[in-house]
């Protein structure tokens, strides 16, 4: 049994008895106090964070950050940037932090292998670019194929999208391909060549059913034109299981390793971000390294009160456990961050969608809520009519640029009024006599500002939103490392593939006889 027990920590029981009078208090009353934009905004250098259009009164706020303090979030993260195996369920180290900066108490023996993966991704992500590693110079590769799925995909793929201004001359151009569903690697290949082509086949666990039969059909699109059975130098693989790549045909050269203990959904810092780093150098993804690291130090030695993370975490603890808030709307006023809201899905969901606590007993408090959300305005003009006047309550975050050089001065003035001009209608409403224009207002949102979107802006914001996942784990008691639940639905996938149905329940048994599955070989 934990020691630990959430829901009879005093910080708890005086947060649900405050919950009952909240609704009670208007947000843009909390504003008497002058201070409040100064005591509810933290800076660091790149990202600033506004939380003033928060339910949140300064007696709620000391109780979170009680809770914090009763949970042990300080403690907690220092043993995940010491190296020590905070993934008991997989008996894992989570070496994401040590790639971006590795703790004097990592053990030499880690911080050299770390150097040395980071040395060879430098390499080789130059060699490619450059024509080197083909063999080609003078005619690099034009495309670039990514095969993964999930954290092998989501990160890499997000990541080259918000950093496609950086990519060099003469980098290919990037594609990433995770469907198994033929109709997205068909539609690519017929537009690219496959002497100019490099394919990498991203998967850690190298055992993910999707992306090995992207990859075979790749391969077999490759194997037309260039002779190599293995298409040397045409692919590549990152991997963690060096052994499987081997076995299906790959080559020693041609396996990019990865760190057993990098989690799929943290392992854009790592060589599985090799796509990306082809695109925009290592040097600009160094800095996307060093903007992680930055916020990693804030994180670490910021007083509990000031660091961003722990305020972002804390306030999704007070609407989800006590305002019983079922959802979390990420809104980027950014189009080049249009997949950051994909990837968080992932980050959060998977980290933190569990109901098992760390010492395996099942707990009784909400967890994860559902993030959502797509880029403004855009979504202004699909789902803010909820946001404004629907049922539930949504707190928002709204992520904007104070610079943006890739756009008009026109348009970015009018993007950012657009994003302020929502947070400040969702707080203040609009009474009004007839009913259906009446705003009821007091609706919560943080707002983020990156000075510009940069590597290490980009990083900055990542690891923002990592720890913030983890400080919510360890309020909730969970493990956010693991990833069990994905793994029933994915053994029952490939079962199902050539059985003729008998073995099933009715239902799945009659699916699987109008799609033609049941008895397919
Ligand atoms: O489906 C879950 C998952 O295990 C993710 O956690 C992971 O990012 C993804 O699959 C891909 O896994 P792999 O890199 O091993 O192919």
């Amino acid at each position: 049994m934990s020691q630990y027990q959430p829901q009879q920590s005093s910080a708890w029981q005086e947060l649900s008895v405050l919950a009952q009078t909240i609704h009670e208090q208007r947000i843009m009353d909390m504003f008497a106090d002058k201070d409040r934009v100064e005591k509810y905004g933290i800076e660091v250098p790149g990202i600033f964070l506004d939380y003033s259009k928060h339910l949140v009164s300064d007696a709620v706020l000391a109780a979170l950050l009680r809770l914090a303090q009763e949970a042990g979030v300080q403690e907690r993260l220092q043993r995940v940037y010491d190296g020590e195996v905070v993934n008991p369920t997989e008996n894992r180290a989570a070496l994401h932090l040590a790639i971006r900066q590795a703790s004097p108490r990592l053990s030499v023996g880690l911080s050299q292998k770390i150097d040395e993966q980071k040395t060879n991704l430098a390499r080789i992500s130059d060699e490619i670019r450059t024509g080197v590693w083909s063999g080609m110079k003078g005619k690099p590769f034009t495309d670039l194929v990514n095969l993964g799925i999930g954290g092998s995909d989501l990160g890499p793929r997000m990541a080259s999208s918000a950093l496609r201004e950086f990519r060099l001359p003469g980098a290919p151009a990037c594609h990433f391909v995770s469907n198994v569903d033929a109709a997205e690697i068909n539609h690519l290949l017929r537009q690219l060549q496959p002497e100019t082509t490099l394919v990498i086949i991203s998967s850690k666990s190298f055992r993910t059913a999707e992306t090995l039969l992207n990859a075979k059909t790749c391969l077999a699109w490759l194997g037309k034109s260039i002779t190599d059975p293995h298409c040397s130098p045409h692919c590549l693989a990152v991997t963690s299981n060096r052994q499987a790549a081997l076995e299906f045909g790959l080559a020693e050269k041609q396996i990019v390793p990865l760190p057993d203990a990098i989690g799929g959904r943290y392992s854009l810092w790592s060589s599985m971000s090799l796509p990306l780093c082809i695109s925009i150098g290592y040097d600009a993804f160094a800095d996307m390294l060093a903007g992680g690291a930055a916020m990693d130090a804030h994180c670490l030695t910021a007083p509990l009160r000031d660091k961003m993370p722990v305020i972002l975490g804390l306030l999704g603890i007070w609407y989800n456990n006590f305002l019983k808030a079922q959802s979390h709307a990420v809104i980027p006023y950014c189009q080049r961050l249009g997949l950051f809201v994909e990837y968080l899905q992932q980050l959060e969901m998977e980290s933190n969608g569990k109901s098992t606590r760390l010492g395996g007993e099942s707990l009784s408090w909400t967890t994860s809520p559902v993030i959502w959300g797509q880029t403004g305005t855009n979504s202004q003009h699909a789902f803010f009519q909820m946001l404004h006047q629907g049922t539930n309550l949504v707190p928002v975050d709204f992520i904007g640029l104070v610079h943006d050089e890739t756009s008009l001065a026109e348009h970015h003035r009018m993007l950012l009024a657009n994003m302020i001009a929502q947070s400040e209608a969702l707080m203040l409403g609009r009474t009004s006599s007839r009913q259906h224009q009446h705003y009821p207002g007091n609706r919560p949102s943080s707002t983020l500002l990156l000075e510009a979107l940069t590597p290490r802006t980009l990083g900055m914001l990542l690891a923002l939103y990592e720890h913030k996942v983890f400080v919510q784990s360890v309020i909730w008691d969970i493990n956010p490392f693991d990833q069990w639940g994905v793994e029933l639905g994915k053994q029952l996938a490939v079962d199902l593939v050539g059985q003729d149905g008998t073995r099933h329940d009715p239902s799945t048994s009659n699916l699987m006889r109008r799609t033609g599955l049941a008895g397919r070989g």
